[in-house]
Parts: C-alpha cells; sequence; structure tokens
C-alpha cells in the first residue's frame, strides 16, 4: 500500500493563536497580518508584490532597497520606489550611512505614499558594507543611532530597522544593537537570525530573535529560514516573536505569505498549489513584467520562470529553455505548452524535496 509523505502538520496553539489575533501596531499603522513580504532586492518590484497581495491582502509588503545618495543626486523618482496607489500597507526600504541623505529620502518615501520607512541594515554585500551601509551599521552603533533619530524627526510615519543578529559569531551584539534603535525612535525591528559573516549560509538562529523579543517593547519580526507554515509556527512559538517574515520561501512561490496568513487566522492550511497553478502564475508574472517593464523584464523575468518550474517530471528540462527567453511570447509559448502537456498527463513529482510516495 501506498500513501505520500506530507511535510510536517503544522499546529497552532490556543495560546499562539489568540497572541496573534489582534492586528499588529507599527506606531500607529496597524495591520491585519501577522506574515510579511520581506524585501528582496530584484525581486519585489511592484509586480512581485502584486501578485503576493492576490493570496496575502492584509500583508506588509516592501520595496527593494533604495540607496539614498543615489536618490539625494538623481532627482528621478527610480522604478524601485514607484508604489501602487491601492496597495497597502506598503514600506519602503531604504540603505546608506548618511543620517542626511536618509532623511531627505525618507521624506520622497513618504511622498511617494509610503506607509512606514524602513532602514536596511542587514545587507551582507560587500559593495553596500564597504561603503557604511547595511550590516556594516552593526560595527558602528553610534552612526545607526544617529540615523535612525535623523529619520524619526523628518517624516511622520513610522520608521523602522531590519537587521541582523551581528557582525559575525564573534561579534554578536543583536540585543544592544536592537535596544539602541528602540531607544532612538524605531517602531518595530525585523531580526533575521544570521550573522553577517553567514550570509544566507546555515541555519537562522531563532533563539537571538527570542533575546531580542525579550528585551524590547516595540514590535519584533522574526526572519530567516521561513520557508513553510510550519517553520512559520515553530518560529513565533520559539521566539515570542509579533511576526514572521517570509524571504527566500517566496522565491517563484507567492502563495507563502497568504498560505502563512491563513493558517494563523483559521488553523487550516490552504490547499498548494499544483504545479499547473504555479506555471499559469509564472505567466501572469512574465506579462505583467512586460507590461511595467518591457524588455528588461523578459530578461528579469527569466530567473522568476525558473523558481516557478519545479517539482514536475521534464521540469529541468522546461527551467533551461525559459532561462533562454528573449520575447514575450517565446515565454509564453512555452509555459503554455507546459501547462497543456501537465493538463493532458497528470503531473508526476519530479525532486526529492516534493512529496513522494513510500511504502508503509
Ligand atoms: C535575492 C535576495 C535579495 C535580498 N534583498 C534584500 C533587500 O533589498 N533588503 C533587505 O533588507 N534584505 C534583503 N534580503 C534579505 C532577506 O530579506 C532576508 O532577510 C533573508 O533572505 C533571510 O530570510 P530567509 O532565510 O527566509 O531567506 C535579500 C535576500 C535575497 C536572497
Amino acid at each position: 500500500m501506498f500513501s505520500p509523505t506530507l511535510p510536517s502538520m503544522p499546529s497552532l496553539s490556543p495560546s499562539l493563536q489568540a497572541r496573534l489575533s489582534t492586528p499588529l501596531k507599527i506606531g500607529t499603522v496597524e495591520v491585519k497580518s501577522r506574515v510579511l513580504q520581506s524585501p528582496l532586492s530584484g525581486v519585489t518590484d511592484l509586480v512581485f508584490r502584486r501578485l503576493v497581495r492576490r493570496y496575502a491582502p492584509d500583508s506588509m509588503m516592501y520595496t527593494e532597497m533604495v540607496n539614498a545618495t543615489g536618490l539625494h543626486y538623481v532627482k528621478q523618482l527610480p522604478k524601485l520606489m514607484e508604489i501602487d496607489p491601492h496597495e497597502r500597507p506598503i514600506s519602503i526600504q531604504l540603505f546608506d550611512c548618511r543620517p542626511d541623505f536618509l532623511a531627505e529620502a525618507a521624506q520622497r518615501a513618504v511622498e511617494e505614499g509610503a506607509d512606514t520607512v524602513d532602514i536596511n541594515m542587514g545587507c551582507p554585500v560587500n559593495k553596500i558594507t564597504k561603503n557604511g551601509g547595511g550590516s556594516s551599521l552593526l560595527r558602528q552603533p553610534e552612526i545607526a543611532e544617529e540615523i535612525v533619530r535623523s529619520v524619526v524627526q523628518a517624516v511622520k510615519v513610522p520608521v523602522t530597522v531590519k537587521t541582523r543578529i551581528g557582525w559575525s559569531d564573534q561579534e554578536i551584539n543583536a540585543v544592544e544593537f536592537a535596544q539602541r534603535m528602540q531607544d532612538a525612535g524605531a517602531q518595530m525591528l525585523t531580526l533575521h537570525g544570521r550573522t553577517r559573516a553567514q550570509g544566507y549560509n546555515g541555519s537562522a538562529r531563532w533563539e537571538w530573535i527570542a533575546r531580542v523579543k525579550a528585551a524590547l517593547t516595540i514590535p519584533v519580526i522574526a526572519n530567516g529560514d521561513i520557508f513553510s507554515v510550519d517553520a512559520a509556527v515553530r518560529c513565533l512559538e520559539m521566539t515570542g516573536a509579533d511576526g514572521v517574515m517570509c524571504s527566500r520561501g517566496t522565491l517563484g512561490y507567492p502563495f507563502l505569505v497568504g498560505e502563512v496568513d491563513h493558517f494563523l487566522k483559521t488553523g487550516e492550511l490552504r490547499q498548494s498549489p499544483t504545479p499547473i497553478a504555479r506555471l499559469e502564475c509564472a505567466r501572469d508574472h512574465l506579462q505583467m513584467l512586460w507590461a511595467y517593464k518591457g524588455d528588461r523584464g523578459i530578461r528579469q523575468a527569466r530567473k522568476h520562470m525558473t523558481w516557478y518550474a519545479k517539482g514536475f517530471m521534464g521540469a529541468a528540462d522546461l527551467r533551461g529553455k525559459l532561462a533562454l527567453v528573449e520575447t514575450l511570447d517565446q515565454g509564453v509559448e512555452l509555459l503554455d505548452r507546459a501547462i497543456a502537456q501537465l493538463a493532458q498527463s497528470g503531473w508526476q513529482v519530479e525532486d526529492a524535496s516534493e512529496p513522494q510516495l513510500v511504502e508503509v
């Protein structure tokens, strides 16, 4: 007899459900969901956020990070900062090390309609840290504090910070750093449970998120390794955090934030999309990117489409073709053909990570 092995079933304790049943309060802003879509450079543009919001209408979304110095010198609004007037709640994320430029950029963000302004103090990329931005601020807490004070003074909307637990294993300063951000006026802190030295490797250390949550009075959002509903629930239980932020788990899977939100609100698992539904979403994504960005959108869509094409026989071959797509028509044709084949043959799993048939 055969039966599918499924990912472990999350369970929602009454105490967790009660703790998360009220809106998330970020200063004066109330959010009806405890699940947030993280800022992802090269990913969370207006189109991606629109797709995530289809399944998670109440969730907070973030733009990709915007360079405040760039904004100071180039007056034209970058596409990165464009937001849809209907997308609420939305945070514009900024990075830099100059308090004055960040204050100015925050004012621009508010003019564009940002409900909150988030300061990136976690980016590990050399190009950013060598200029004093991102996670290098963990080593310059006085500057980080000055930044928050300056931005808080410049805008009326809540100012939030997203950071990591420290620079390296030898320099973990999450609790002191978070306290400083709160004292400087930050209204929420999102903590990615890795050090800068870890990059995106190893596991996120949720125990540090628990320590920071215990030390602060402002909301703390847990981030790192939230790839499933089950992980989100375990993380919320373990850390006591006020919410979770999904990141890499949403690549090629804009359904995740909505799945977690639905479970936290109802205790019920939303049906996961079939490979056909995922490819249909990939096709929408491609068409929307083309409409928004033209040919540049097609080049950007390649990586997204390869992320969607997973979990069925022939997926690897399809990914290879999608990675080379040059035009909208080519992409749509490939996806249409794959969808038709899947519909005709019934889909069979391919990857080991997908549900497998096991003998019991
Ligand atoms: C492709 C990519 C782009 C990212 N861009 C940003 C960004 O613009 N701003 C930011 O604060 N974090 C950014 N991050 C970090 C994520 O928001 C998140 O903190 C990190 O991926 C940890 O969560 P995860 O383990 O669930 O992926 C990025 C991560 C990736 C993989």
